[in-house]
């Protein structure tokens, strides 16, 4: 039977947060605990998508926090698979703080790994993955490079 496979285009996702009171923390900037259930979130959402079943968080790395954000900042949060293995995929989540005139300017990047899960919560393999432009092809060397990089840090008990 042939392997299933999708687009990145088909399990995109964007979401939107406006920054409110409860958002923030002490010093009066956005919670980076907030923005990271957020990005969660959405990198679940991506998983789901693709492959159409019931998604865990592996791992995340590379979590940069660029900039702060602060109360009634506009938050676009985009989410795309970057590289399929057997039963994982990388997703990788882009932050940003719009501005009215709708410039968007990165707060924090992060790639996420997400497993696949069967009826009985073992790791089942994922649809592959349509590569249709040179920026997603690019993407993904660059993703096999970090999944290199993570399996290394895995053995080190990093
Ligand atoms: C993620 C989990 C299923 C991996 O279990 P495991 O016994 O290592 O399973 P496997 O060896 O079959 O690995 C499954 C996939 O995960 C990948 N993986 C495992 N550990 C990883 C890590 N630390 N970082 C990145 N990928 C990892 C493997 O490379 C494999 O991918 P592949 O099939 O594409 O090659 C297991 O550790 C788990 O259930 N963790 C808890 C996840 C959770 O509850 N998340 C919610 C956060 S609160």
């Amino acid at each position: 039977m042939k392997a299933e496979s999708r687009k990145v285009s088909e399990s995109v996702v964007e979401t939107v947060h406006m920054v409110r009171p409860n958002h923030l923390n002490a010093a009066g900037r956005l919670f980076g605990g907030m923005l990271m259930q957020w990005i969660d979130e959405v990198a679940g959402l991506v998983g789901k998508r693709h492959t159409r079943m019931n998604v865990i968080t592996a791992s995340v790395d590379n979590l940069r926090f660029l900039r702060g954000a602060y109360q009634r900042d506009v938050i676009i949060i985009i989410g795309k698979v970057t590289y399929v293995g057997k039963t994982s995929m990388e997703v990788k989540v882009d932050s940003y703080v719009e501005s009215l005139s709708g410039e968007r300017t990165p707060i924090n990047h992060a790639f996420f790994t997400m497993v696949a899960l069967d009826g009985e919560d073992h790791p089942t393999p994922v649809p592959r993955l349509i590569l249709e432009s040179g920026e997603e092809r690019e993407e993904w060397e660059k993703a096999k490079k970090r999944r290199e990089i993570r399996m290394m840090r895995k053995e080190e008990g990093f």
